[in-house]
């Protein structure tokens, strides 16, 4: 019998990117990993796909079954795990797009759920303002930023599926922790 007070935690984990081999992919499925007693669904925007959102679309349509599908997910989980791929210090189109969408289905997207706030890249900033532009747009829309970790140079703190770097690896278990402790 399910009771509420301890229950396994649930959470959902996802890079906001569409690339197969996606390293915020990689990076937010290794700190899925680490929230032990957790139970983890770790998802893939290229099974969210939706149209470019456009106004017109929008009021001949309504709204892509995917993008209400991801806002169900929110809802029916304790916490969220995102890890944000950088475009031209940006989101990644694919984020942007279908966070669009799920702006105007639940203007209140997040659902005050604690949320691990993340990202990495290739470069030495580890995708720095990608996560600089959610930490001040994301609240707007109930996100409930517990906790947030930037991996630099994943190429060389990354490999196997896990970090390789004593100290970030060791800053991303307190982060994860962090996390769990809210849901
Ligand atoms: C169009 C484009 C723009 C990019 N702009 C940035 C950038 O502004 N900052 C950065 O750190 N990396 C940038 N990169 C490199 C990405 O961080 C790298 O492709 C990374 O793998 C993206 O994450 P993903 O593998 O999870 O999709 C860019 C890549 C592309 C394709």
């Amino acid at each position: 019998m399910e009771n509420k007070l301890n229950r396994m935690k649930k959470i959902i984990a996802f890079a906001g990117s569409n690339s197969k081999k996606s390293i915020n992919k990689q990076l937010v499925t290794y700190a899925s990993e680490l929230a032990e007693n957790v139970e983890v669904e770790v998802l893939d925007l290229n099974d969210f796909d939706v149209p470019l959102f456009s106004v017109d679309l929008e009021s001949e349509m309504g709204h892509p079954e995917n993008a209400k599908r991801l806002v169900d997910k929110i809802k029916q989980v304790d916490g969220v795990m995102v890890s944000l791929a950088e475009h031209n210090g940006a989101y990644a189109a694919v984020f942007k797009n279908i966070f669009d969408w799920m702006s105007r289905i639940e203007q209140k997207t997040f659902q005050d759920k604690p949320m691990l706030l993340m990202a990495t890249s290739p470069g030495g900033r580890g995708g720095a303002s990608v996560i600089a532009i959610a930490k001040d747009r994301f609240p707007r829309h109930n996100a409930n930023i517990v906790a947030e970790f930037s991996l630099p140079m994943f190429n060389t703190n990354f490999s196997e599926g896990k970090i390789i770097d004593k100290e970030l690896n060791n800053e991303l278990k307190n982060r994860v922790e962090q996390f769990k402790n809210a849901l």
